[in-house]
């Protein structure tokens, strides 16, 4: 089992190193030249390859524009092109949740979504809970509650629940919140803490 306050875990809380590629982006470094291929002004129409189309969306908070085949899995873009690798591929189907993000405030399976589709969307990653060096509730209850082992499921889990946190049709009760939270596995079993985590979250999120 990883040590959980170990590398794994914590750096799926984070986000991996995008987090960091991201904010610096931000904070408009230009001294790196893979975040300004990626994360550039737009592309003319001369710039655009043979076969690709140029999209603009916003992702966690930054505006993005790049260029994508009409085949690219977003879940792909995110990880392979920016580099937010804190998103996982799990069973690349639509089963497990790990490659779960939000796409104009809501969750989506990002293994089951073309990029091209996404022209002019706000995408949330978990490389965007974080804000100001300041864990988000959720991630800091996952810490808390010990929420993971491995820790690979953990970004789908926290982006899930956060949906199911703000979706005032989803009752507050345990059992309504692991109904809401069933299609996010966790080959780990660590769903007893992912539950307490969620709860825990949730009431300091009402405090906030
Ligand atoms: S990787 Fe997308 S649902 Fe499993
Ligand atoms: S913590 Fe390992 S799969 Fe969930």
């Amino acid at each position: 089992m990883a040590d959980k306050h170990g590398t794994i875990p914590h750096s799926n809380l984070h986000g991996d190193k995008a987090h960091h590629k991201v904010s610096q982006n931000s904070a408009s470094s230009a001294t790196d030249t893979q975040q300004t291929a990626s994360l550039d002004p737009p592309h003319s129409a001369a710039n655009i390859p043979d076969g690709q189309y140029s999209i603009q969306f916003t992702i966690n908070r930054t505006p993005c524009n790049l260029n994508v085949t009409p085949n690219m899995i977003l879940l792909d873009v995110l990880r392979h092109q920016l580099d937010l690798t804190g998103t996982k591929k799990g069973c690349d189907h639509g089963q497990c949740g790990a490659c779960t993000i939000h796409v104009n405030g809501q969750p989506i399976n990002s293994c089951l979504s073309l990029a091209i589709a996404h022209d002019g969307d706000e995408i949330t990653t978990i490389e965007g809970l974080e804000q100001n060096g300041k864990l988000h509730p959720l991630q800091q209850a996952f810490l808390e509650h010990d929420a993971y082992q491995c820790g690979y499921c953990t970004s789908g889990q926290m982006m899930m629940a956060l949906s199911v946190i703000n979706d005032a049709d989803i009752a507050e009760d345990d059992a309504a919140v692991r109904e809401a939270m069933s299609g996010n596995i966790c080959r780990c079993g660590a769903y007893k803490n992912i539950l307490s985590a969620i709860q825990s979250a949730r009431k300091e999120m009402k405090q906030a």
